[in-house]
């Protein structure tokens, strides 16, 4: 099952470059027909004719062990077939666009491929997210005993321990692809961790600053509610209505000073946000120039 597993995820990087040509396509650039064709002759050679098998003779145990199961497995069965013949048409219209790259047959060959990748997708997550784990679930000792002596081992000629002559473009096309996959990982993992670092010392600059600018707000505050009161003990009132007065007038003040102090803070606290996007705009921005173009950009058409 983990092999199986490997495959699909090596499957699941040939329609990454299957899905890579499609973009191009759309954005009006001439994709890399060799390379397209090469994936969907892997799946034809490969996966249709070694992967789907194996599976065959997986599920099929697994009706036999569980009838419950059958309905499933004739539908997965079904489907195998259909992919098969989903890549010969894919292979068809492929060469039917390598004898004539116009702009129509390019785009019945860009709508064959996201059918192809839809279909192919969601084979297989139904495959890894419910039926591998009810066959790891279902078969015993004894019935994988019987699949190994059933399967025939087949030599992988792209993802195996010798890559074929007739797949080294393909195998330096996913090379690259997952090259440029881990640069702009490590690329966004910078900006992201780096901002972050930074963020925390921006955080605590401007919560210093928040800090001093209420301290200094309050403490004009107590400054003036003081005077004020010293100035009625001082002239010794015995009226209570100038009590309630320079009160009034104090909370009064209060709130002034309040207000005062929530609009130093959102100042300071705009400020921040400021400081702390800028390295993220700036960042972003010069990652957005650094991700690379398609290695197969058609420059004329790029210029125009
Ligand atoms: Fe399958
Ligand atoms: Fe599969």
């Amino acid at each position: 099952m983990l092999h199986l597993h490997n495959e699909h995820k090596y499957m699941t990087k040939l329609l990454n470059i299957l899905r890579e040509q499609v973009q191009m396509i759309h954005a009006g650039h001439t994709p890399d027909l060799a390379i397209m064709a090469d994936v969907a002759r892997y799946m034809n050679e490969y996966s249709d004719i070694s992967h789907h098998p194996k599976e065959d003779i997986i599920y099929r145990k697994l009706a036999e062990r569980d009838d419950s199961h059958k309905a499933e497995v004739v539908a997965l069965l079904i489907e195998h077939e259909a992919t098969c013949k989903k890549t010969e048409s894919l292979m068809d219209s492929l060469r039917q666009t390598q004898q004539e790259p116009g702009r129509e047959n390019l785009k019945n060959l860009a709508l064959r491929c996201e059918d192809y990748i839809a279909t192919t997708n969601s084979h297989m997550d139904l495959e890894e997210s419910q039926v591998f784990p009810r066959v790891l679930e279902v078969l015993t000792d004894e019935d994988w005993a019987e699949i190994i002596n059933e399967i025939q081992p087949g030599r992988d000629p792209l993802f195996g321990k010798i890559v074929e002559k007739r797949y080294q473009d393909l195998f330096h096309a996913i090379t690259s692809q997952v090259e440029r996959a881990a640069e702009d990982f490590t690329m966004a993992e910078l900006v992201g961790l780096g901002a972050a670092m930074e963020n925390i010392g921006v955080i605590a600059t401007y919560s210093n600053g928040i800090a001093s600018a209420v301290q200094k707000r309050f403490r004009q505050a107590y400054r003036s509610n003081a005077v004020a009161y010293r100035k009625l003990w001082r002239a010794k009132s015995s009226n209570v209505g100038d009590y309630i007065g320079v009160t009034i007038d104090c909370a009064l003040n209060n709130l002034d000073t309040y207000t005062e102090a929530l609009r130093d803070v959102s100042r300071i606290l705009r400020k921040a946000r400021t400081q702390i996007a800028e390295p993220y705009t700036t960042r972003l921005r010069i990652y957005h120039d650094m991700v690379r173009k398609p290695v197969n950009v058609d420059l004329d058409d790029a210029d125009r």
